[in-house]
């Protein structure tokens, strides 16, 4: 089937939505996006045709492929309007509840053979996919943000899903110009899982100490510094937190920790949860670990190189461990996870690459020292890291 003949259904014109439905139409699809909201159908139109007027004036695409492309995407006022799509992506509010009403009434209006997906970053597929009668149709195909820049895919069979349409979904994405990786149905997949400590264990050395006081490790500052410079991150996780917004980033931590069935490796930080409180977002509230206002002084990192290499060690050992854990609980294949760290949070290297080079041993009597410290099952290593550890 052509990609013009091959219908995408995308529910959600919100950020993710929008940006799905853009990559659909730049691999050829006809697209329909629906939204309950009139003014999110409005404005992601608006923005669409916004960004494309500025790709052509930067001879970044021709006029007639930006014409065709905003051509091949119409923004519908009824779910009734996806009946004829062969792949639909659900992209509305993080909500089970919902989630599954629109699943459900998405069965009732499509023809058998048609996919039925969704964006969640933190919900069961397997509980979505409850609201269906055939639930071999329906899986997880989770987008970064922002969906036409960010190459990684992550596709998710639940329990039911056929494994047939798994593989046809993997090739589509390669042909979308994605990276797809497959994986388990587990709370935060691949990438939402094993990212967990960049945040958590940087909010831990940071709650222990602040620059300019005797006692402590370091201030988010110098973390960030360390991490970026030494470690080689495209940003520090304060930094990423504040970006990504840190009622977005608590949001996902607590529910990632409550569905791992409140695992102390996965708690999340009162810190965080305070400047989630006060308003202090990050960039869009325009305060958050740093002050985005106007001439407001920053605080400076301490750049001792010593005490870089401790937080950067420190941090990227609980990296290791989780994606050695990961691989350990077959959530992935070693390949993907690899991959997925690269292309869907920009880190430096593989994280199992990373062990290797660092050596697994030197990974495990790390967090064991850590486990030792605070006496936490947070600093419990996987017992794969105890086996690769013995055999480098
Ligand atoms: N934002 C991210 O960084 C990101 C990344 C990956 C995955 N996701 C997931 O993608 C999904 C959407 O996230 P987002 O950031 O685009 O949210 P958003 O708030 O930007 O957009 C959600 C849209 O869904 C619409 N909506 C709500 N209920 C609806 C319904 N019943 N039917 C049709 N439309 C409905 C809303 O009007 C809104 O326009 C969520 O499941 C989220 O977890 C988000």
């Amino acid at each position: 089937m052509t990609s013009e003949l091959f219908k995408i259904g995308i529910v959600g014109a919100g950020a993710m939505g929008a940006g799905i439905a853009q990559v659909a139409a730049r691999a050829g699809h006809r697209v329909s996006v629906f939204d309950t909201n009139k003014e999110a159908l409005v404005t992601s139109r608006k923005k669409l045709e916004e960004l494309l007027n500025r790709l052509v004036d930067k001879n970044r695409m021709s006029e007639e492929d930006a014409g065709h492309l905003f051509n091949r995407i119409v923004w519908v006022s009824t779910l009734e309007d996806l009946a004829g799509s062969n792949l639909v992506i659900e992209a509305i509010v993080e909500n089970l509840e919902i989630k599954k009403k629109v699943f459900s009434e998405l069965e009732g209006l499509v023809d058998q053979e048609c996919i039925l997906a969704s964006n969640t970053s933190s919900l069961s597929i397997a509980a979505i996919s409850s609201s269906c009668n055939n639930k071999a149709r329906v899986m997880g195909i989770h987008f970064f943000n922002p969906a036409p820049f960010m190459p990684l895919v992550e596709v998710i069979p639940a329990i039911g899903t056929d494994l047939k349409l798994i593989d046809s979904v993997v090739e589509l994405m390669k042909k979308w110009n994605k990276t797809p990786v497959t994986a388990k149905d587990t709370p935060g997949f691949i990438v939402n899982r094993i990212a967990r400590p960049f945040y958590g264990e940087a909010l831990r050395i940071y709650e222990e100490g602040r620059e300019g006081l005797p006692e402590g490790i370091a201030g988010f500052a110098t973390i960030d510094w360390a991490m970026r410079e030494i470690g080689g991150f495209k940003m520090g996780p304060f930094e990423l937190m504040d970006y990504i917004g840190n009622d977005v980033n608590f949001a996902v931590t607590e529910s990632v920790f409550s569905a791992f069935f409140y695992d102390p490796r996965y708690r999340p930080s009162i810190t965080q949860r305070r400047y989630s409180e006060a308003g202090w977002l990050g960039r869009k509230s325009g305060r958050g670990y740093y002050d985005y206002s106007d001439n407001a002084e920053q605080v400076k990192p301490l750049k001792d190189k010593e005490l870089g290499n401790k937080i950067v060690d420190r941090i990227v050992c609980m990296l290791i461990n989780e994606a050695v854990d990961a691989v350990y609980l077959r959530i992935a294949s070693a390949d993907d996870i690899e991959l997925a760290m690269i292309r869907g949070v920009n880190y430096p290297k593989g994280l199992l690459a990373w062990g290797k080079e660092i050596g697994y041993n030197k990974v495990l009597s790390q967090i064991n020292e850590l486990h030792k410290v605070y006496n936490e099952d947070r600093y419990r290593t996987s017992p794969l890291l105890s086996k690769w550890a013995k055999e480098s």
